[in-house]
């Protein structure tokens, strides 16, 4: 019955690794700038400095604590008392607003205006990238704190077993697909961050160490929900959905697990192929093989632009159907499956 939805999303997977990181080999908008090729010899020159932590290792605890929080509210967002459901929505309308309120800051005191030079020509969006990512979180924000109001208004226990059930979601995926979202989310402006910070700016190597943790813990997570959904089955897709809606689900979530091995990977290749150590908080992962410039950059294509491409067209359908299911089609059951 999945087999479109199969076909579809493996043309997507090749057309992204293939398509984009081969035009970094051709003349255009993908061709490195003059500053980009100095970064590479750069980035060769000093291949194996591992001289990056900030003192008492105050990065990694950033990022542990940023991970706690990211969990805390996950699991309350899911917890069966009402009170704690509203803190979690509470918790996760302010992560969402904070990162909006923080990139408008920085767009005031001009801080996207004195960024690294750009290495391909097409990194010359990023400050606009930027600053329609802040519109987007903060709107994003506002409608969160409506939710948190709305559910003021609401009293019911949730009542939920840990392991899937026939027609939901239960509450140890919820609470995997709701840290993952939120780390997933919150890295994107993080990552299009990292990369324009200068390359003298004394936090730039700690907020690399918080970027890279944290996307490995994505990694950890989405092997910790495969297992589990081998040990407890995911529910088959609402049974109200029409054919083709099925198969854009199916499609949909295929490729949203893609992205989220294949971000982290793709980071820690091309951290490794430019002779950069990848880092899980307090320890650093080895250096598994010899730098190689030709090779940084297609991955890094991949990294930064043909996986964000593809992130957000799926990500929109996501959002969309999951949407249009509560709204449009009136089915409220179908978004409780993992929303509370
Ligand atoms: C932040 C907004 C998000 C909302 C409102 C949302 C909502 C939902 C809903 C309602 C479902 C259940 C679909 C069904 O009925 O089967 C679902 C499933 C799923 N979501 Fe999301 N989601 C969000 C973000 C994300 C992100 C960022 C990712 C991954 C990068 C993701 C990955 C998945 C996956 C893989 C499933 C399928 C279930 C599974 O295998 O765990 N979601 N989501
Ligand atoms: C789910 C996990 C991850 C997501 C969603 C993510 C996302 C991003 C994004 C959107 C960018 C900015 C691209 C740009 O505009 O140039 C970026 C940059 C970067 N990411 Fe990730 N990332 C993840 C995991 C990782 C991991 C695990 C590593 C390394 C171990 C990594 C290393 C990097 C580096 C080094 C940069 C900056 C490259 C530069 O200086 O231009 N990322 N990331």
């Amino acid at each position: 019955m999945f087999r479109l939805g199969r076909f579809i999303a493996v043309l997507s997977v090749l057309a992204t690794l293939v398509f984009l990181p081969s035009l970094a080999m051709a003349e255009g908008p993908l061709t490195p700038t003059e500053a980009g090729n100095e970064l590479t010899a750069k980035l060769l020159a000093n291949a194996g400095d591992n001289d990056h932590r900030m003192a008492y290792q105050a990065d990694s605890i950033a990022g542990v604590v940023l991970l706690v929080l990211i969990l805390v509210t996950a699991a309350w967002l899911n917890h069966a008392s009402p009170s704690r459901r509203i803190v979690g929505t509470f918790l996760a309308a302010a992560m969402t607003l904070g990162i909006g309120l923080i990139i408008g800051w920085l767009h005031v005191i001009g801080a996207f205006d004195n960024v690294r030079p750009p290495a391909f020509s097409v990194d010359e969006l990023k400050p606009g990238h930027m600053r329609l990512l802040g519109v987007a979180f903060t709107i994003g924000g506002v409608f969160l704190l409506l939710v948190t109001y709305w559910q003021t208004k609401r009293d019911d226990v949730l009542a939920l077993d840990a392991t899937n059930e026939q027609t939901r979601y239960g509450r140890a995926t919820r609470v995997l697909h709701w840290t993952t979202a939120i780390l997933f989310v919150g890295l994107i402006p993080m990552g299009v961050f990292t990369s324009m910070i200068p390359e003298d700016a004394w936090y730039r190597q700690g907020y690399y160490v918080v970027h890279k943790s944290l996307g490995l813990t994505v990694l950890l997570l989405v092997f910790i929900r495969l297992v589990w959904h081998r040990v407890s089955p995911t529910p088959p897709l609402d049974t109200s959905l029409k054919t083709w809606e099925r198969r854009s689900a199916h499609t949909a979530h295929v490729l949203l697990y893609v992205l989220m091995i294949g971000f982290p990977i793709s980071g820690f290749v091309m951290s490794t192929f430019g002779g950069k150590y990848s880092h899980f908080f307090f320890w650093d992962t080895p250096l598994f093989w010899a730098p190689n410039a030709d090779l940084i950059i297609p991955w890094g294509v991949l990294h930064k632009l043909a996986l964000p491409v593809l992130f957000y067209a799926v990500f929109a359908a996501h959002i969309a159907g999951a949407l249009k299911h509560q709204f449009v089609d009136k089915h409220g059951d179908a978004f409780k499956r993992m929303v509370t």
